[in-house]
């Protein structure tokens, strides 16, 4: 059933719980609403996460999906920056990953296969011949649990899910967390990812929202000014799988060391830029190491809204909304066209399990995985 927004509010209004959820005080509280039950019948729930600076996140429990984040402009407008869905079905039907959680291996194994201490595991070739984030059920299709662990300076939404031995072809039963911070006095939203296994696996947990800083996805982002703090990117095969390669961005479409917008360079004729009708690729960030270290930063002169992408991942796949083609009908009746937005994904290379040379994705029992990305925003005049 597609459910009119306005229908929405009236039922979610029924059921928000004002005081009570998870027993927090009044002005902590993360508030929820019903969102509608899964084609299996499980409900599901949306919260809202919100601070003193005019910050709102919105993220569901299926698939621990970010569906909403609005920001001020430079003029103190508020809009919504990301793609995204105005119901359940939306988010179900969804393959264009809009806001979700990805897991448990986020990017492509290459004809979903991969050898772990002499075994090898086969997975679903959801993209070709490759696998795609987690395969045909990642964890964007599953159910998280969700508990308020909101503080006095933040509020925090901790969504768990276990991923049992052999789910969509991966070894090892994982115990993964995801868990969503809004300070009170900041604009950036915080996700922290845990992981651990009873047997040798491969993780690589990141978060696919598709950002448009105009707050207007009818607009395109190609005049977004983009910064990578990378001096080299891992160049992809005609299946964007990486070919192990590490390449120097200098001189060419790929060096957003300084400011440049993102449409500057992406119709070049350039092998790389055909092979993902634009910008699909993995960069390797400069200042890779286990602390937060600046990975991204974006700005729209048209809004004055500015994004800044820190991370303690090695690499971050910028995609420019390629793939959008007008065909997937969002928020508000919205089609999103080709470059309508764009994602900045924190995470390993793609393909490491089959790459010796790639910072290893392996955990193994009694280790833990984690991994954490800020998503900080600003206005320039
Ligand atoms: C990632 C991939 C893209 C595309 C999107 C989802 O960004 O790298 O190629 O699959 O997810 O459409």
């Amino acid at each position: 059933m597609i459910r009119q927004p306005m229908v929405f509010w009236a039922t979610g209004a029924l059921v928000v719980f004002c005081a009570s959820f998870f027993g927090k005080s009044a002005e902590r509280k993360i508030r929820m609403w019903s969102f509608g039950k899964t084609t299996d019948g499980e409900p599901t729930y949306r919260y809202l996460l919100a601070n003193d600076k005019g910050m709102e996140v919105e993220i569901i429990n299926y698939g621990a999906d970010i569906v909403s984040l609005k920001v001020p402009d430079r003029n103190g407008k508020i809009a919504d920056v990301v793609l995204g869905y105005d119901d359940l079905d939306g988010y179900q039907a969804d393959k264009s990953y809009l806001g979700a959680s990805v897991g448990r291996y986020g990017n492509r194994i290459a004809a979903g296969r991969f050898t772990l201490d002499g075994a090898t595991f086969h997975l679903p070739r959801n993209e070709g011949p490759n696998c795609l984030h987690g395969g045909v059920r990642g964890f964007n299709k599953r159910l998280w649990t969700a508990a308020d662990a909101s503080r006095a300076d933040a509020q925090v939404l901790e969504f768990g899910y276990t991923s049992v031995d052999g789910e969509e072809g991966f070894p090892g039963t994982l115990v993964a967390k995801v868990t969503f911070t809004l300070p009170s006095d900041k604009n950036e939203l915080r996700i922290d990812y845990t992981a651990t296994t009873d047997k040798a696996t491969v993780v690589n947990l990141t978060n696919h929202s598709y950002f448009n800083l105009t707050g207007v996805p009818a607009e395109e982002i190609l005049d977004h000014r983009l910064v990578l703090h990378a001096a080299k990117f891992t160049p992809v095969d005609a299946t964007l799988i990486p070919t192990g390669e590490e390449r120097s961005v200098a001189d060419g479409p790929f060096d957003f060391r300084k400011p440049t917008a993102i449409g500057a360079r992406i119709d070049q004729d350039d092998p790389q830029l055909r092979f993902a009708r634009g910008y699909d690729h993995n960069w390797i960030l400069e200042e890779a190491g286990n602390d937060l270290h600046a990975a991204a930063e974006v700005y729209d002169p048209a809004s004055g809204r500015a994004l800044e992408v820190e991370t303690t991942e090695p690499g971050i796949q910028f995609y420019s909304g390629n793939f959008l083609d007008g065909t997937v009908r969002g928020k508000a009746g919205q089609c999103y066209g080709h470059r309508a937005a764009f994602c900045l994904e924190t995470q390993h290379f793609p393909d490491s399990p089959n790459h010796a040379n790639f910072p290893p994705t392996e955990l193994k029992p009694g280790q833990t995985y984690t991994s954490t990305t800020i998503f900080r925003f600003s206005t320039r005049k």
